[in-house]
């Protein structure tokens, strides 16, 4: 099949390559031509495992390029599918501008029947006024999917390839059939295709979203709790986790949840909810996290007696997560700002996301080639992201790199009993040892 996919982003690029290596063929468009012409010249813009090779290759059997162009992408297409971003607005909401611009831009250049599959990240009710913009800009008959996309960054070609479940919302038998063509190559081991109409769908997003900032935000307060009754947050979460009903996944404590979905999504919700009901549980979902991403700083204001200036401080860990190279509403951007407010220093290390990094602190911060790098002169390592290579590094090193042998650890890595016997002053999350 031919398809178009608008907006080249995490979600956009990864569903295009996938698309194209099921045998379709793909036209990723952006409005950025710069990432236009680095796809172009074969360079991938962002870090996701196991993309830049797919990407290499799909491009080379030439089944996926890349374009500026919408209008001849939407010629060439049977489906095209909207994957542009859409961030918060300026009162928590949804901001569509993006999506109404691609929808009327689609409807610009139809020359035919057209299959519209919305996978952005938008309001209920959404594909009713997609609808309209593009009926306000064509005459030819077309139908809207609502297509809400479930992948993590970090293993989003994996879950692409291998979806827990695909959502699918609409009215249109065609055009549903259409798009569920297009994802049964991705659905044999049997996860199903649900079906719906188009409001169930676009929910289904934000309410998964919601579960799961819930679920951090719910561990982070008991660890909150742990901490002032001298119990353990990582005993507490191998018993209830145990608890089928409860389960193992998406309950670890730490410095708090970030990234392009989460917190957007969450504000979007209350933002729904705004005259009735109130999001009264994703309210406090949200302050519970804002208060967790502050957590770290304030254990280094009580180790340091409150006075931080002139300190350097080392940073391990600036994406929101581990494998990839996003920092959008990263917990380290609160943690590194509320250092730098205090008059400390901050020597940052990151296995992918040094790039973005120095888009959003320049020259504020010193920038390490390696991890180890990062430690030298510091009285500190703050450990943020849980990234594998932070796991298991040599202690005796970071003893020797540090002027003084302090471990905050914001992902309860390490172990706080060997650590203590290796002579570091060791503070984690939610375990009682500050
Ligand atoms: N990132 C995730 O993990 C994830 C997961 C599920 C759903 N989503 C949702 O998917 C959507 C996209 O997210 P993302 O992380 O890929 O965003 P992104 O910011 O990485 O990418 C969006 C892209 O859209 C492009 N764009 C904006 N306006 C355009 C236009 N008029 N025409 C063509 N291109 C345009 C931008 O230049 C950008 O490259 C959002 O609604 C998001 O909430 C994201």
């Amino acid at each position: 099949m031919n398809l178009a996919v608008v907006g080249t982003g995490y979600v956009g690029l990864v569903a295009g390559t996938c698309f194209a290596e099921s045998g379709n063929d793909v036209i990723c468009v952006d409005i950025d031509a710069q990432k236009i012409a680095l796809l172009n010249s074969g360079q991938v813009p962002i870090y996701e495992p196991g993309l830049e090779e797919m990407v290499r290759r799909n491009t080379a059997e030439q089944r996926l390029s890349f374009s500026t162009d919408l209008d001849t992408a939407v010629r060439k297409s049977t489906v095209i599918f909207i994957a542009v971003g859409t961030p918060q607005g300026p009162n928590g909401d949804a901001n569509l501008a993006h999506v109404r611009a691609t929808a009327k831009g689609i409807g610009r250049a139809m020359d035919g029947f057209r299959v519209i599959v919305t996978k952005s990240t938008v309001p209920v009710g959404t594909a009713d006024q997609i609808k309209q913009w593009v009926a306000e800009e064509t005459t030819y008959p077309f139908a809207v999917v609502s297509n809400p996309e479930f992948l993590k960054e970090g293993a989003a070609v994996e879950d692409f390839m291998k979806p827990d479940r695909v959502v699918l919302g609409g009215d249109n038998a065609e055009a549903l059939e259409a798009v569920k063509e297009l994802y049964e190559p991705f659905v044999r081991t049997g996860n199903p295709i649900l079906v719906m109409d188009s409001r169930s769908a676009e929910m289904s997003k934000y309410a998964a979203n919601a579960m799961l900032a819930t679920k951090i935000s719910f561990i982070n307060e008991i660890s909150r709790l742990c901490e002032t009754r001298g119990a353990d947050v990582g005993e507490v979460r191998r018993a209830i986790a145990l608890d089928r009903r409860i389960g193992p996944h998406f309950i670890f404590p730490g410095v708090g949840y970030g990234g392009s979905c989460f917190p957007k999504d969450i504000r979007a919700m209350i933002s729904m909810g705004c005259d009735e009901p109130e999001m009264v549980l994703l309210k406090a979902v949200e302050q519970v996290n804002e208060r967790q991403k502050r957590i770290l700083v304030e254990k280094v204001h009580r180790h340091f007696g409150g006075n931080l200036a002139g300190l350097t401080f080392a940073i391990w860990g600036l994406a929101f997560k581990p494998r990839t190279d996003d920092m959008r509403d990263a917990p380290s951007i609160t943690v590194i700002e509320s250092l730098l407010s205090a008059g400390a220093e901050v020597q940052a290390f990151d296995p992918e996301a040094m790039g973005e990094a120095k888009k959003i602190f320049g020259e504020r911060i010193h920038y390490a080639d390696r991890n180890y790098e990062a430690l030298t002169d510091a009285v500190a390592l703050l450990v943020l992201t849980e990234w594998n290579e932070f796991r298991r590094p040599d202690f005796s090193r970071i003893k020797q790199l540090l002027k003084k042998p302090v471990i905050f650890d914001g992902r309860n890595l390490y172990d706080p009993v060997d650590l203590r016997k290796l002579g570091f002053q060791y503070y984690s999350i939610g375990r009682n040892d500050g």
